[in-house]
């Protein structure tokens, strides 16, 4: 089997590239170890920025985003016993983040690849990548029994966090960062209407929660919880005393039950691995760097990855340079560095770290209150909460034409 561009891992990150490529002409082929029904059914976060939005809905799979996804203008953060908004719209010029499961973005992507005539090759396993210095790299796999290989062009390891792509980068040229929190997350997806028309991230004595949404018949609720801790210890009763504890508010506002219809607890890490390419192989997304969910940016991250790796590819194939492709590495590390200084920071401000340190709940309650007292600090928030703007990338031919007409 030969392509131009093989993907490990159909995630967002991978069936995005896939279709961006197919779009211009460049063929790939997609490598999944899960099936299709998994893929499509695992709950994770749901809030895409503002270019995430503009970006799906360019290559043409954002139909079912916009019909059934919510558009947030403002989240609301809640401490001291006060529910405060942020005017996400207002203070970033008019943008917007969009409520809409991982998992249904993941649905649109597959079907637009499938349509296309995309090959995407489900229930793969064994991954190994080879010859990653040379012209011809190659992944081995195994599927329905025999082994394959694919050669390529390119190897893109978007094969998430516990995927092989990151250590095919040698272990003396591979830096890993990183940072684990003392806490987890636990989630539950509610059957019943939602209790607020946008987001509460909301810090207690008791811990920090939150209150999302995923369409107006389901809800998505987290909070704060020990990351060794077992769903079994949290009988429903249990869980919602706990979220009304957290959440609910003296003017008669209380949160809305229903019936909770799947559990489960979320680990909390910072992680980036620099550099994010190596001869011919280039990872995004998770495979590459975890942010802490506290901001959701995850999924926005590894889109904003391949959207990089998707101009440096066409620079490529339309004119045979590669200096965008050997900046890809250099332009990503910015922003995930910003995005994990944002997420490192919400999740610090929300957090409780060590109950009984009085000391250092106060400066989270007197950083909140900053936080929406001020407008410059109100304004840091919201701009990155909607999305630091997509990184501007002439192609190498333009910005020398540009230079040129300077000179
Ligand atoms: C959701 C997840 C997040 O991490 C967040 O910050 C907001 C919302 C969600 O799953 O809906």
């Amino acid at each position: 089997m030969r392509t131009r561009v093989g993907i490990v891992g159909g995630g967002p990150a991978g069936l995005v590239l896939a279709h961006l490529l197919h779009l211009r002409g460049v063929e790939s082929v997609v490598l999944e170890q899960r099936s299709r029904e998994e893929l499509e059914s695992e709950i994770r976060a749901g809030v895409l920025e503002q270019g995430t939005v503009d970006l799906l809905d360019e290559i043409g799979v954002g139909e079912r985003m916009k019909s059934e996804g919510s558009v947030h203008h403002g989240v609301n953060l809640q401490f001291d016993g006060r529910r405060e908004r942020i005017d996400l719209h207002e203070l970033t010029g008019g943008r917007a983040i969009t409520l809409y499961g991982q998992h249904e973005v993941v649905k649109d992507l597959i079907q637009a690849r499938l349509d296309a005539g995309g090959e995407i090759l489900f229930g793969a396993r064994g991954f190994e990548l080879h010859d990653l210095t040379t012209e011809d790299p190659k992944v081995r796999f195994e599927t329905d029994g025999s082994s394959e290989e694919l050669v390529c062009d390119f190897v893109v390891g978007a094969d998430g966090f516990h995927g092989v792509s990151r250590g095919s980068i040698p272990d003396n040229v591979r830096v890993e960062y990183e940072r684990r929190y003392p806490f987890g997350w636990f989630g539950i997806l509610v059957k019943g209407p939602p209790s607020t028309e946008e987001l509460i991230y909301a810090f207690h004595e008791r811990g920090f929660s939150l209150v999302s949404t995923r369409s107006p018949q389901i809800q998505r609720l987290y909070f704060q919880c020990d990351p060794n801790d077992d769903v079994a210890n949290w009988p429903d009763e249990r869980i919602w005393e706990e979220m009304h504890a957290r959440l609910d508010t003296d003017d008669g506002w209380t949160l809305e039950e229903g019936e909770i219809i799947q559990k489960g607890i979320v680990q909390m890490r910072s992680f980036v691995c620099e550099p994010m390419q190596h001869g011919h192989l280039f990872i995004a997304g998770d495979a590459a760097h975890i942010v802490p969910p506290t901001g959701a940016k995850g999924m926005n991250l590894a889109i904003a990855d391949v959207r990089v790796l998707y101009e440096g590819l066409i620079e490529y194939y339309e004119s045979g340079r590669k200096e965008l492709l050997e900046r890809y590495s250099e332009v990503c590390l910015r922003r995930v560095w910003k995005a994990s200084r944002f997420s490192w920071w919400m999740t610090s401000m929300l957090h409780r770290f060590d109950e009984g340190e009085d000391f250092q709940y106060r400066m989270q309650v007197a950083e909140l209150d900053y936080v929406v007292g001020s407008r410059a600090a109100s304004t840091s928030l919201a701009e990155n909460y909607v999305g630091l703007p997509m990184e501007n990338l002439p192609r190498t031919r333009d910005r020398e034409t540009a230079e040129r007409s300077a000179t």
